[in-house]
């Protein structure tokens, strides 16, 4: 906490005139290093920030402007995303490589963005080489502004948890395999902030303490690279209070699959005996089962966890469908306030036209003997040159041609693949329907980058027109990441209001890194600062734009 300072508004319109200078800033420094790490016990090389694996958690407010002074002491080129942070009019700190060139060994950047209009929890994270294999990523806390009810009463306390999957694996060698054309196989377990235990494991620590009667917020991230995750409390439920930064209808669970990239909040009471507690967290729809536990505990409490662990949801087909009925368990809360995006477009998103559909298809594929995968065909590649930047500069035609992913892929494509770097031309303002179809047996997740979506349907199958009569188009939750079961397809709805260029990817970090990902190039027809920002005075270049003459400022 130390490296963030809040200063006052007159300082700091002299340091940056991109945003609403009312608004208050936060500022932190970090440190991006090698350090060891062992979240499953097994010693290795993990990346730390400020010394911290899961990295400091930033604890900002509704329209906070973030600054971040990244210190990259790796020796590879690095990002950081700020995944679900919708960074409006702003793409040009997006963090991915289409968008931004990457800070290199030794170098600085800082990164200067506004939460404009959310609250929730959301998570960064590297998107350079495999470095989110080794950690670098931790918790983004947007709370709501003052005067905005929340819709439950203040917890206690908050408890932040990253868990997911975990290899022991070196990143560069998890790496390596990938550039091998291999697949990386399956993690060796699941970390929970950095810890995995064991059912009965004498030295375990508690990770977080809570009091008899009162009531906890926990916010919970899966931050893995490909594994779907359920988790439980022993003894107590959980009440569901926030999805991927909207505030739900409060249902109980007993237990909740959170998939890859996904976050959401819950209340839980200290209501049982006051003892310790496992938290539980296992792989669904994975071939390996992989369980961790961490304790948690009561203050003043007398007595170890019971070894009896509150038992998984099925994980065969029946579990799918147990599954698909909890994600449409997730309903919108329309009564409570709360910052909305796009207040004005979608908020009865149910009753806007669709101007355009996508319907996306993964696959996987041999190129070469290489494993690649993709979206109806394309196999993205990313090139020396953010693509935001070959397109700001009037030299896109240089470095990719737009629109190699079809809207729909038509069956005698099906096989083809071509391996190019892909961005899909969309209209500012459309509002567009996209369809992800799954045909593999595995499950998928899918991100939006700029905006959020509402999702509308996921279902077993194959989607049809006729499958919108079943559209839930009233309080769908406002997300950015959605699963896709084996075999089945999800709907979204979003207004593309947000110019710029914004990555749409599978969050599965192995599927995104060989291919399966394209940009979104939403362009404001105007060229102008009520669209979209300037490129930043100070925006590091890179790749054949570097000497090129800047284009003038929008105004
Ligand atoms: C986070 O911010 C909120 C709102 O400013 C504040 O009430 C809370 O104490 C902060 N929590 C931490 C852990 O800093
Ligand atoms: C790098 O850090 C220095 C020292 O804090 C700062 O003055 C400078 O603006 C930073 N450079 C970038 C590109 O952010
Ligand atoms: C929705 O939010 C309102 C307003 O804060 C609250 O009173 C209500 O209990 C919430 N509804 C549900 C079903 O959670
Ligand atoms: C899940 O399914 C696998 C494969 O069918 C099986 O081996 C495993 O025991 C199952 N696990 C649970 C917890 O049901
Ligand atoms: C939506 O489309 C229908 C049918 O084409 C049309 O009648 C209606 O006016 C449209 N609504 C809006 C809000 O544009
Ligand atoms: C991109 O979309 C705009 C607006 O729909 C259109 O005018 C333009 O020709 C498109 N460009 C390409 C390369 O498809």
């Amino acid at each position: 906490m130390s490296s963030k300072k809040i200063i006052s508004v007159a300082l700091v319109m002299c340091l940056w005139a991109g945003t609403l200078a009312e608004d208050p800033y936060l500022f932190f420094e970090w440190k991006v290093e090698y350090g060891n790490i062992s979240p499953l016990g097994v010693p290795q090389q993990g990346i730390l920030i400020n010394g911290q694996f899961p990295g400091p958690m930033i604890n900002c407010t509704s329209n906070n402007n973030i600054v971040v002074n990244v210190f990259n002491h790796l020796d590879e080129p690095f990002l950081l995303t700020w995944s679900g942070v919708q960074q409006r009019k702003n793409s040009w700190q997006d963090g991915t490589l289409g968008t931004m060139c990457p800070i290199m060994p030794g170098r600085n950047y800082t990164y200067k963005f506004q939460v404009k209009d959310q609250i929730g929890s959301y998570f960064y994270y590297p998107t350079t080489a495999l470095h989110k294999a080794a950690g670098g990523m931790g918790m983004l806390r947007i709370q709501s502004r003052e005067l905005i009810p929340v819709p439950f009463d203040t917890p206690a306390e908050e408890f932040d948890v990253l868990l997911g999957d975990w290899y022991n694996k070196n990143h560069k060698a998890l790496k390596a395999t990938l550039d091998g054309g291999r697949s990386i196989g399956l993690p060796d377990g699941i970390q929970i902030n950095g810890n995995s235990g064991k059912v009965g494991d004498a030295d375990a620590k508690p990770i977080f303490t809570m009091e008899a009667s009162k009531t906890y917020r926990y916010r919970v991230c899966n931050v893995g690279l490909r594994t779907s995750v359920n988790f439980r409390f022993q003894g107590h439920s959980m009440k569901l209070v926030e999805v991927e930064g909207s505030h739900t209808v409060q249902n109980e669970y007993d237990s909740l699959d959170l998939h890859v990239g996904q976050c959401l909040s819950v209340l839980v009471t200290a209501d049982q005996e006051p003892k310790d507690y496992y938290l539980v967290a296992s792989s669904r729809f994975s071939k390996k089962q992989l369980q961790s536990v961490v304790i948690i505990n009561y203050a003043n409490g007398k007595a170890p966890a019971s070894p009896e662990l509150p038992p998984p949801p099925p994980n065969n087909t029946v579990g799918v469908a147990w599954s698909i009925n909890q994600f449409r368990s997730f309903r919108w809360n329309l009564t409570s306030s709360a910052a909305r995006p796009n207040p004005q477009g979608s908020y009865h998103y149910g009753k806007i036209n669709i101007t355009r559909t996508l319907k996306l298809a993964n696959s996987r594929y041999q190129v070469g003997g290489k494993l690649k995968f993709g979206i109806n065909g394309v196999s993205h590649v990313d090139g020396k040159t953010p693509l935001k930047l070959v397109e700001y500069f009037g030299v896109a035609e240089k470095v990719f041609q737009y629109n190699l992913v079809k809207d729909e892929v038509s069956p005698k494509e099906e096989n083809k693949v071509t391996e190019a770097p892909s961005v899909v031309n969309a209209t500012f303002r459309n509002f567009v329907e996209i369809i992800f179809e799954n045909e593999e047996k595995s499950i998928q997740t899918w991100h939006l980058d700029g905006h959020s979506f509402f999702g509308v349907a996921v279902e077993a199958g194959k989607w049809t027109p006729e499958k919108r009569k079943n559209y839930n188009l009233l309080d769908a939750v406002s997300r950015h990441t959605i699963q896709v079961y084996p075999k089945s397809w999800a709907a979204v709805l979003t207004t593309l209001d947000n110019a710029g260029m914004w990555s749409l990817r599978s969050m599965m970090q192995e599927r995104a890194y060989l291919g399966q990902q394209l940009y979104l190039s939403v362009l404001s027809p105007e060229r102008s600062l009520r669209d979209e920002y300037s490129l930043p005075e100070t925006q590091q270049l890179c790749g054949i734009i570097q000497n090129l003459p800047k284009p003038a400022p929008y105004v």
